[in-house]
């Protein structure tokens, strides 16, 4: 264990080395080279739509990407779980990628899902981490994660390589398909570069603070992580890792979503944990945190350094350096 005292600390602490090697890989002469993926440019303009298949957190690494790869390369994307997926008969465009995000490359559902595509002749991309591993041999093409054996068996560092992938995916496609200028390719790539020193900075410099918060609130009983846009898929990815390793019921809400219904549920002291990276969803986030907080919740807010008038709103704030606003998962 390194000195740590599990694996998913280890793990943890290895995401900044993690992210380097895996955004390293895909760089050849300061752009981004899918060629070993076998997304050389002809197949990139070729491909009219993008399936993405996983189960949980890679899934949740596929929602992420699902707003990165629409935003950046304006290509229609649909991601799914692999247990729905697998069983619905999927209509699937003949010029469409299937991409099939996973860790350990042998996860059963995903598997299926992966011979269902190619059975149906769609070309395949997997995103796995394992070499060798049974979804690495069978799709067509993968792009590997560098995130080294991963324990654990919540994953931590692997999810973080799979934002990776996503990311450089999604640059190039936009890149390839005209979509972003040739000046915001290189300010993406630059910033890419930059994202494992801030991974580093944010493990190191926030630990004692997030502990003394997590401390006082592990007798929490109930948790809520809200977010809108790409902040409502890391919200999903912040409550899975809360109730698989706490135990504590969590769920992630699309903060627009819970006003119907759900918010019933918001009582004294429940812990609601605010995602809000994005400039333009930020006020929509605020007006959706106080509703909260009329309730009596203990709101917590992630967002990005020099958002601190977030403290008029919330009980406890997480800052996160500033970055390309859709590379925030990696540090929110
Ligand atoms: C959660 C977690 C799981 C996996 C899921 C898929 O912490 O680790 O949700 O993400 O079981 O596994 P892979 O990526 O190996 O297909």
């Amino acid at each position: 264990k390194g000195g740590y005292e599990h694996f998913m600390m280890k793990e943890i602490y290895e995401q900044p080395r993690a992210v380097r090697d895996t955004v390293n890989a895909v760089l050849k002469n300061g752009r981004i080279d899918l060629s070993d993926a076998g997304l050389d440019e002809k197949t990139i303009r070729s491909i009219g739509r993008i399936y993405i298949v996983a189960c949980g957190s890679a899934y949740h690494a596929g929602v992420a990407m699902q707003y990165v790869m629409e935003e950046l390369a304006r290509i229609p994307v649909r991601v799914e779980l692999a247990s729905e997926f697998r069983y619905r008969n999927p209509i699937l465009d003949p010029e469409g990628l299937v991409v099939i995000v996973s860790q350990s490359g042998e996860t059963a559902d995903s598997l299926a899902a992966l011979r269902e595509a190619k059975q149906r002749g769609i070309r395949t991309l997997g995103i796995v981490n394992v070499v060798g591993s049974s979804i690495a041999r069978e799709a067509d093409n993968v792009f590997y994660t560098l995130a080294g054996p991963e324990i654990s068996v919540a994953t931590t560092k692997a999810y973080s390589t799979q934002l990776i992938a996503s990311y450089a995916l999604a640059v190039q496609f936009g890149k390839v398909r005209e979509q972003i200028t040739e000046e915001k390719y290189q300010e993406l790539i630059a910033e890419l570069k930059t994202l494992p020193d801030k991974i580093a900075k944010i493990i190191e410099d926030d630990k004692e603070r997030i502990q003394w918060f997590a401390a006082k609130q592990a007798n929490a009983r109930d948790a809520f992580f809200i977010g809108r846009g790409i902040d409502y898929a890391i919200s999903m990815e912040g409550s899975l890792k809360m109730k698989e390793i706490s135990y504590i019921h969590s769920e992630a809400y699309a903060a627009g979503e819970l006003k119907h219904g759900t918010i019933s549920l918001i009582e004294d002291g429940i812990l609601v944990v605010s995602v809000l990276t994005q400039k333009e969803l930020y006020e929509k986030m605020i007006s959706n945190m106080v509703e909260v907080k009329c309730r009596g919740a203990y709101l917590v807010a992630v967002t990005m350094a020099g958002n601190y008038k977030v403290e008029d709103t919330v009980n406890f704030a997480l800052y996160i350096p500033e970055t390309e606003e859709c590379f925030t998962p990696s540090l929110a």
